[in-house]
């Protein structure tokens, strides 16, 4: 069984089509990256994977199950668009609520916090963190309980570069230990490093899936990507097909 199995999943927010029949496999062990300009719809398949969104049509099992099913909800962890904590709260405490709502160990807290390097800032106020340390949170977020599939969405936003060769060891070491990492990113550079595998989202179709070195064929990831996706322009999103 493949952690993640998507067939012709399509969503539509009201007039846009925000996925477009995808097909997404994502095997065991695999560190998966996705790629796709902004509104490609990335955050939008990691919700529905997630039970987040409804699908509007097409097939998603997640570790075997319906997105959102409460039998694999420990088993999975994901950081998707900015995780909500409370203000007042310490970083560690934001963590233990979480881990008592998942009815995980506590010790798992520390665990989570010593792996994305935030210890000595923990017992500070979520409100006082800067950008990096709320991202290093949500990342600890969904380590909680060492989970077999984590979903990350962009998380290398606001990271400073070493905070990010950091990510990229973790996201690597979640791999190596068997576990499965789906992550979207802005950075080819970030993808390229840590990827076995590579799906281009445009316009809410996969425009490419395949290993990094299927996607390039020896020219650079950057002009493969523009290739895929349009070049230039600030060009806010991709044009839509509306219903
Ligand atoms: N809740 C929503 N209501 C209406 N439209 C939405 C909603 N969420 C997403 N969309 C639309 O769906 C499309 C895909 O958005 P999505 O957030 O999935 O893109 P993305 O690839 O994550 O982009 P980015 O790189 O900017 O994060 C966009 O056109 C967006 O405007
Ligand atoms: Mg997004």
């Amino acid at each position: 069984m493949r952690p993640i199995e998507v067939g012709a999943l399509a969503k539509r927010y009201g007039r846009t089509t925000a996925l477009d029949g995808i097909d997404l496999h994502v095997e065991a062990g695999q560190v998966y990256g996705l790629l796709g300009r902004n509104g490609a719809g990335k955050t939008t398949l990691m919700r529905v994977l997630l039970g987040l969104v409804r699908p509007g049509s097409g097939t998603v099992r997640v570790l075997g199950h319906a997105p959102g099913d409460p039998a694999v909800f420990r088993r999975i962890g994901a950081l998707v668009e900015g995780a909500a904590f409370y203000p007042h709260l310490s970083g560690r405490d934001n963590l233990r609520l979480l881990t008592r709502y998942a009815g995980l160990a506590e010790s798992e807290v520390d665990k989570a916090l010593e792996r994305v390097g935030l210890s000595g800032r923990a017992d500070d106020r979520y409100r006082g963190y800067s950008l990096g340390m709320k991202q290093r949170l949500g990342v600890a977020s969904a380590l909680l309980g060492s989970p077999e599939l984590v979903v990350l969405d962009e998380p290398a936003n606001g990271l400073d570069p070493a905070g990010m060769a950091a990510l990229r060891e973790l996201i690597r070491s979640i791999g190596d230990e068997g576990g499965t990492v789906l992550l979207s990113s802005h950075l080819l550079g970030e993808v390229e490093q840590v990827c076995d595998r590579v799906g281009v989202i445009h316009a809410g179709r996969m425009a490419f899936e395949g290993t990094l070195a299927e996607l390039t064929a020896g020219r650079s990831l950057e002009e493969r990507f523009f290739e895929l996706t349009g070049e230039g322009d600030w060009a806010p999103s991709p044009e839509r097909r509306t219903a």
